[in-house]
């Protein structure tokens, strides 16, 4: 069971934490023993906190353990307490955490009384789908362990969570430095006729394993093996919900590629015929198909995830800088990367006094508002409601996380963003007094690019150069760029499909001027999907592109005009015919 303890600042968090673990007997031997007696030697009073601190230091040694949990049981099961000190451990937690928090203990203290936090850490927990919570009111000790002040802090956090629509497990009195109901009752607080910590969490339900919801796998890496002839591609990756077996037909998202799944290897065991939500697993698939990590795997006969370029979010804005609109931020959902634009504000929440406020055109930290983001690259994602893992996302703003949120819709599957750029670039752009078809008869020949595109070491460059040589001979007009596939280190295992993106863009612009100018453009890229043709073809706008495909075609939506098994000695006439037939190029027989 994964329990996230959140609060203000210096409520008592740790405390919780340590206590549970000494009052549980779960702490290594002798631990308690050593910490307090170095606190005797540094002549500082003990704190059950300084036990994660120890506990930190010896997991750090041990690579596969997060800092940020730790362990103990009851007789009831198993625990792993997630310590979120602050909102940003939270979200990380929450969105990318091996052990996602099923519950969680909200700590108050009850001199300070309820602040900022522990509304936002409430309204927090309430987003991001956590229906399970228990509210401490710590230090009790500190108030005289006066029913009156437990009673007036419930009356109050209660009605706060009533309206975000969490109704708590309960409210326990506590003191978590004196140990009372933690983990047993406490005679200082006779009055309260309720469960000790210890006792609520062991009634938290258990999440159910999700296996009886549709198949979400997301790809988080493709593995090859060479060795001994063995060609296979493993697809490793973690299944969020659902289940898979041998046979299934799957559909890869958003390239929709599909296939069939092969096997399902094991580590060190005899492969599996089957695996199910919360298994990290590795399958191979029965045909050579072309994906890219960050995908999502479904079953073609389930519903599949959404595809979308605009999603509507709601959002925890957690960054001093402010969000603001036309920034380039990167998103990161299920294990995918993606640049988003913030387009639209529909309202903003100050999460602590739940004030909504309308009209705004950047949201500030600690802000929570509902937005649209839009991106030039589909994403595969689910309405956090109804599949959270693949519906929750952190926004990364200069590689550190600046907020985080939850899907509430996705939009539109079209590229609006691209087209509404190519819409107010060609509204603001200077017409010549040439028009193409003036540069069309004076070359003698209708403007194109041509894209060469297919796997890596296809000979894609030899061809494109041949062809301007060949095209230049023959009195056309014509370029080729012959940078594509070198610029930054671009090639098709690129993970972070960030600076690729903003590679096409550039280069849909500059095919854009070149077609404008009345050139047959020529430029290779390698692996191009059906959505990154779709961005440079939108770009390239209203000018015309031809797809060259050489090897094994992968597309789903856009075929290609011209496919070739390899470049040879006939591509070449290949090419120009294709060129004369689409009528680009005419040649005059007098
Ligand atoms: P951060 O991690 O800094 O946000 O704080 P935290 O919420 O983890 O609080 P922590 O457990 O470190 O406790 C903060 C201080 O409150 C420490 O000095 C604790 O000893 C004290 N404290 C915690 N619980 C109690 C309690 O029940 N009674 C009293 N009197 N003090 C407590
Ligand atoms: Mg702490």
């Amino acid at each position: 069971m994964n329990i996230v303890v959140i609060g203000h600042v210096d409520h008592g968090k740790s405390t919780v934490i340590g206590r549970l673990l000494a009052d549980t007997h779960s702490l290594p031997e002798g631990k308690l023993e050593s910490v307090k007696a170095q606190c005797v030697r540094h002549a500082r009073p003990f704190e059950y906190a300084f036990l994660l601190d120890a506990l930190k230091d010896e997991q750090a040694q041990g690579i596969t353990i997060d800092s940020a949990r730790c362990f103990f049981r009851s007789n009831k099961r198993e625990y792993i307490i997630i310590d979120a000190p602050g909102h940003i451990e939270f979200l990380k937690n929450m969105i990318s955490g091996a052990a996602r928090a099923e519950a969680g203990l909200l700590i108050i203290d009850a001199k300070e009384g309820i602040q900022e936090n522990s509304r936002r850490h409430g309204y927090m927990v309430s987003m991001l789908g956590i229906r399970q919570l228990a509210v401490c009111i710590n230090k009790m000790d500190l108030v005289d362990y006066d029913q009156e002040v437990y009673e007036r802090i419930k009356t109050e956090y209660g009605q706060f969570l009533s309206q975000i629509h969490i109704a708590p497990a309960a409210f326990i009195p506590i003191s978590a430095r004196g140990g009372d109901l933690i983990t047993g009752p406490s005679e200082r607080m006779g009055w309260y006729g309720g469960s000790s910590v210890l006792e609520i969490l062991d009634r938290f339900e258990k999440e159910p394993m999700r296996i009886d919801k549709a198949l979400r796998f997301p790809v988080q890496d493709i593995y090859k093996f060479t060795a001994n002839n063995d060609d296979r591609r493993i697809v490793s990756g973690r299944i969020e919900t659902g289940s898979v077996a041998v046979g299934d037909e799957v559909i890869f998202l958003p390239s929709r590629k599909r296939s069939r799944i092969a096997s399902i290897e094991g580590f060190n065991v005899p492969p599996p015929q089957s695996a199910h939500a919360g298994q990290s697993i590795g399958i191979t698939l029965e045909t050579q198909i072309y994906i890219k990590p960050g995908e999502i795997m479904c079953k073609v006969d389930q519903e599949p995830a959404t595809i979308t370029t605009q999603l509507k979010a709601n959002l925890f804005w957690l960054s001093s800088q402010p969000m603001v609109m036309n920034k380039q931020y990167k998103m990161k959902i299920a294990n995918a990367s993606v640049s988003v634009w913030l387009t639209e504000i529909f309202n903003v929440l100050d999460a602590s006094e739940l004030k909504t406020s309308q009209n705004r055109t950047q949201i500030e930290r600690h802000d929570v508002a509902e937005v649209t983001l839009e991106s030039l690259r589909p994403i595969a994602c689910d309405e956090a409601s109804i599949i959270a893992q693949t519906g929750r996302f952190v926004i990364i703003d200069n590689y550190e996380i600046a907020g985080g949120g939850v899907v509430l819709s996705a939009a539109s599957t079209s590229n609006s963003l691209a087209q509404d750029h190519v819409h107010k670039r060609e509204q603001a752009w200077t017409r010549s007094a040439l028009t193409p078809s003036t540069r069309a008869n004076r070359y003698n020949q209708r403007s194109v690019v041509v894209m060469i595109t297919g796997e890596a070491g296809m000979r894609k460059q030899q061809l494109g150069k041949a062809l301007e040589e060949y095209l230049f001979h023959c009195g056309r007009v014509v370029y080729y760029l012959g940078m594509s596939n070198t610029l930054a280190g671009i090639d098709s295992d690129m993970k972070d499909t960030l600076q690729r993106d903003e590679f096409l863009r550039r280069l849909g612009e500059i095919a854009h001027l070149f077609t404008d100018a009345g050139v047959i453009f020529i430029t290779t890229v390698t692996d191009l999907d059906d959505y990154e043709l779709e961005l440079i073809e939108t770009l390239n706008q209203p000018n015309e592109l031809l797809v060259i495909h050489v090897g094994e075609s992968r597309y789903v939506q856009r075929q290609p005009d011209l496919r070739i098994d390899y470049v040879d000695l006939e591509s070449l006439g290949r090419v120009h015919d294709l060129l004369q037939s689409k009528r680009y190029i005419v040649d005059y027989q007098i």
